[in-house]
């Protein structure tokens, strides 16, 4: 009823692989967001579930045309808002065969080689952070999730105490402070602490919050500090917050999720000095690791922490117990039924080895200097800020007010959208409306990002700038 003849399933890959295929070759030549208003896509999708099916080939064209299309391509060499990835094709085929075999990678006795493969990859990720012998982690959705399961483990970690703290700053990702409040941390006590000018925590301002909250009877829980904030790329002395949760006994947690894999780099790794000395890390291989979503991890100090947090024990389960030499990475995290996550970043791996993720990397952070250097030298626009791949500029040719500029470079953003041949964000530094390119992607060249700060340059002097 619900099989298909193999000629069937063979064509119906066959077709899918080739819209995929086209699409990446078309890619450089198309526009960057495609997509459309409310009204005018429920118009079109909205209907009840048919009764009896259609031609598998039509819908699969539907899906592609009508559904799929609709999105900024992330994947786009000019697509350089928010946090964009460019993932690998092993990794996407991955993701196929990992659906093909089924797997549930819950449990050892469920799926023992994807239990161990995520091992090995957790173990690669543990070394190129520079974590000791017994940390572990987890693959996850993505960085958010990570994060939670930070939350948890330091949360347990401190006793599920009553009046618990967290300290981030305020360019840390949201995703902290939603794991906070889930781990039930309420809004009046996450410490939401400034940040300088470069947009890194002050050490000293965390010690103190913390001194006043133990004499406010609370219990400081978690320290965030942050290996690449999203906004501008900003690294937090993480040296510095090491020592201070060491000597406060707080579990430290940094962010990684958009800069972590930077330490294939040397640059890189140097840039994120300290972060071997974390509780936790969350690192997203969905962002600088080019893989498909959804690819997240959580790494641990120790690996009993995230066991000790989540891992209860269930009679229907009993089989699955095979003693602690075989994980059961159900008792890692929230997920018991999981998608076998580690898949894509060692195929993607095996295939193309280091030194090519490497050599992807460095492009990235090569790129982010290039174009700093040009916007540094350009007289319509002002550089603000670069680090890790993220470089915030904004148009100012001098002599315009705050609110002005803010209005003139919001006209030159909306110019760059609806123009279509590349995408950049904004977002506010140092109380400033900036523009935003994070360059990320493997297939990004210098023209890439050289012809986009043209054509803003161009749209500034029309626009007035
Ligand atoms: C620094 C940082 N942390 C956390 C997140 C959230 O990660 P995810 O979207 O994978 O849940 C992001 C997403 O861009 C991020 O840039």
């Amino acid at each position: 009823m619900l099989q298909m003849t193999p000629e069937t399933m063979r064509e119906l890959a066959g077709q899918v692989t080739d819209i995929l295929v086209e699409r990446i070759e078309r890619l450089r030549g198309e526009r960057v967001w495609e997509g459309d208003f409310k009204d005018a896509l429920a118009h079109q999708l909205n209907e009840d579930p048919p009764e009896t099916g259609r031609p598998a080939r039509e819908v699969i064209e539907r899906a592609a045309g009508e559904v799929l299309n609709n999105t900024l391509r992330l994947d786009h060499p000019r697509s350089f808002g928010f946090v964009p990835t460019s993932p690998t094709w092993p990794g996407v085929l991955a993701d196929f065969m990992a659906s093909g075999f089924n797997v549930n990678a819950a449990t050892w006795l469920v799926a023992s080689g994807p239990s161990q493969l995520e091992a090995v990859v957790i173990g690669w990720f543990r070394q190129w952070f520079g974590m000791p012998d017994g940390a572990g982690g987890l693959m996850t959705s993505g960085g958010s999730a990570a994060a939670l399961h930070a939350f948890v483990a330091a949360r347990e970690a401190a006793g599920n105490p009553e009046r618990p703290v967290a300290y981030m700053s305020d360019q840390s990702h949201s995703a902290q402070v939603r794991a906070a409040r889930i781990v039930g941390i309420t809004p009046d006590r996450i410490r939401v602490l400034p940040t300088d000018r470069t947009g890194r925590i002050d050490p000293g301002a965390v010690a103190d919050a913390i001194a006043a909250d133990r004499s406010a009877a609370c219990t400081p829980v978690v320290v965030c500090g942050n290996a690449g904030t999203p906004t501008r790329g900003a690294v937090d002395p993480l040296p510095a917050l090491a020592d201070l949760c060491a000597a406060e006994r707080v579990w430290f947690h940094i962010d990684a999720a958009y800069g972590g894999f930077a330490v294939l780099a040397p640059r890189g790794a140097a840039a994120l000095e300290g972060i071997a000395r974390a509780d936790s890390i969350s690192v997203d291989p969905h962002k600088w690791l080019f893989q498909p979503y959804e690819a997240g991890c959580v790494l641990v100090r120790d690996a009993g922490a995230l066991e000790r947090a989540f891992s209860i024990q269930h009679d229907v389960l009993q089989d699955s117990v095979w003693g602690s030499k075989h994980a059961n990475m159900a008792d890692y995290g929230i997920q018991l039924s999981r998608s076998f996550r580690a898949l894509k970043v060692w195929m993607s791996i095996q295939t193309f080895g280091m030194a090519a993720f490497r050599t992807a990397v460095e492009n990235g952070l090569d790129l982010a200097v290039r174009a700093s250097e040009h916007i540094a030298a350009s007289r319509a626009l002002e550089l603000v800020s670069t680090s890790l791949g993220i470089v915030c500029f904004r148009v100012n040719s001098g002599g315009l007010g705050e609110d002005t500029l803010a209005a003139l470079n919001r006209k030159v953003l909306a110019h760059v959208f609806w123009d279509g041949q590349a995408f950049l964000s904004s977002t506010t530094v140092n109380r400033q409306f900036v523009l935003r390119l994070c360059i990320l992607n493997h297939n990004t060249t210098w023209d890439d990002v050289r012809e986009t700060l043209e054509a803003i340059e161009q749209f500034a002097g029309e626009a007035g700038g």
